[in-house]
């Protein structure tokens, strides 16, 4: 009985050990810093205007210098996940620095392509992002749109191009 009560004790103690290390660890690593900047808007690309509110409301927020930040990407380690997301997806797509693709037109076409695939194959905008963001549950109809843009654009460039 009484090494019963001991142990349980113990086990108590150990729990309490565990929770309040777990609480400094969080602690601590909301003082490492987290890069969350938009940095100034250059250009974007010229599209009609529902094909510029579904890019906004289903890419912009990683793809562009005008992210939202969500007050949960201000909490380690949340913040970590999302910094490093913005900062891969802005270095492979900006659509804040369009401008810079588009002075070289293969440049260009090859992004408006790459949109058109990630779109039709589901993988644009993430799963992650979808769940907590409504806007970015784009319907068949919505994607179809998007992909039809994304390929016109993208032939109409390499056209341009070949002349
Ligand atoms: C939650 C952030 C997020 C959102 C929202 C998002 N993306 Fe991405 N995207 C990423 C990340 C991270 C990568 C790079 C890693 C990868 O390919 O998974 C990426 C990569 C890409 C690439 C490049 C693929 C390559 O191989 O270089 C394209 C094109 C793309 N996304 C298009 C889109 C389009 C179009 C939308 C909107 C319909 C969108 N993304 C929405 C995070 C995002």
């Amino acid at each position: 009985m009484r090494s019963d009560a001991l142990r349980c004790c113990a086990r108590m103690k150990a729990t309490r050990a565990t929770l309040a290390s777990l609480a400094i660890l969080l602690a601590a690593a909301q003082t490492i810093p987290v890069s969350r900047t938009n940095p100034p808007e250059q250009s974007d690309p010229q599209a009609p205007a529902t094909i510029t509110r579904l890019l906004r409301g289903a890419c912009y927020d990683c793809h562009s210098n005008q992210t939202r930040w969500p007050w949960y990407s201000a909490i380690a380690p949340v913040s970590w996940m999302v910094s490093h997301h913005v900062t891969e997806a802005r270095r492979r797509l900006n659509f804040s620095e369009w401008a810079d693709y588009t002075s070289d037109p293969d440049t260009a076409s090859h992004k408006l392509a790459e949109i058109a695939d990630q779109v039709a194959s589901g993988r644009m905008a993430p799963w992650y992002y979808r769940v907590m963001h409504p806007e970015a549950r784009l319907s068949g109809a919505e994607r179809q749109a998007l992909i039809r843009w994304a390929r016109a654009s993208s032939a109409s460039l390499r056209s341009s191009e070949n002349q």
